[in-house]
């Protein structure tokens, strides 16, 4: 098992893992990408260094599972469709002591709805139901939902966001702070159990929502009157 100072992510090809895991490179992090298929996660790895133009960016791809048997610290960064089939997949390859962050939001989308609606969710939002499906002894976090992957993209911009991070633990909400600091413009804010993820998500569709209205891509959330570093 890796230690912490690198990061897995699960659905690392798509737009919002592949998205992070840009920034964290950029910002010289050792990052762990993976998807169903190696050789996916190989050219999302590839795209990331001819991007930064660094051949020692410090990026490594797998497939989901060797990911998950391999790496303390991971990221789940599927469609809200899969990620019950995602985990039920991995389940076995967990290990005591990871830590999972969810960035998962249930948009009516899934079901071929709104995406400026938000499905319930019997557990009461997509991170408690990653909860429910993976090993009692895995930490759950939820963090990064309200950040757009455009923005993530964008690698000459900052990512004006906020970061709300819930999970039941201090320490592991705490956990997930070096990860936001390393992306310029994000602030880490302490957001509470892993309950109120249900809240950060239900932002997201608002968010969408703003970005139609006004013609943008990449609304973000501040919140005010916190100390800049976000500590309580
Ligand atoms: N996009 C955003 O702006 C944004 C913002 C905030 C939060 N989020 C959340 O982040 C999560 C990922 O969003 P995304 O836009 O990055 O999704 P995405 O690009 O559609 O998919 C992410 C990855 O999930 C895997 N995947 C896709 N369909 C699958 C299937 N049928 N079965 C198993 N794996 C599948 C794929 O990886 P492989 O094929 O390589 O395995 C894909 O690259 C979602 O839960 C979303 O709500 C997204």
């Amino acid at each position: 098992m890796n230690t912490d100072d690198s990061i897995g992510i699960i659905g690392g090809t798509g737009a919002q893992g592949w998205g992070l895991a840009l920034r964290w490179a950029a910002a010289g992090k050792k990052v762990r990408i993976g998807s169903r298929l190696k050789e996916r996660a190989q050219e999302g790895a590839q795209k990331i260094r001819d991007i930064l133009g660094t051949k020692s960016a410090e990026i490594e791809a797998f497939s989901n599972t060797e990911l998950v048997a391999t790496t303390s610290l991971l990221v789940l960064a599927v469609p809200f469709a899969v990620q019950i089939p995602t985990l039920t997949a991995l389940r076995h390859s967990f290990r005591s002591g990871q830590m999972l962050i969810d960035c998962t939001v249930p948009l009516e989308t899934t079901v071929g709805g709104s995406a400026v609606r938000l499905l319930g969710v019997w557990e009461g939002s997509a991170a408690e139901q990653t909860a429910r499906h993976v090993p009692a002894n895995i930490a759950v976090a939820a963090a990064f939902q309200n950040i757009s992957a455009d923005a993530l993209r964008n690698i000459a911009s900052l990512v004006e966001c906020d970061v709300l991070v819930c999970a039941d633990a201090g320490d592991n909400r705490e956990r997930v702070r070096p990860w936001v600091e390393a992306i310029p413009g994000c602030r880490y804010v302490d957001g509470g159990r892993l309950e109120n993820a249900r809240l950060v998500e239900s932002l997201t569709a608002l968010l969408i929502g703003l970005n139609r209205r006004y013609k943008m891509k990449d609304a973000g959330i501040r919140i005010t009157d916190l100390p800049e570093s976000g500590r309580l």
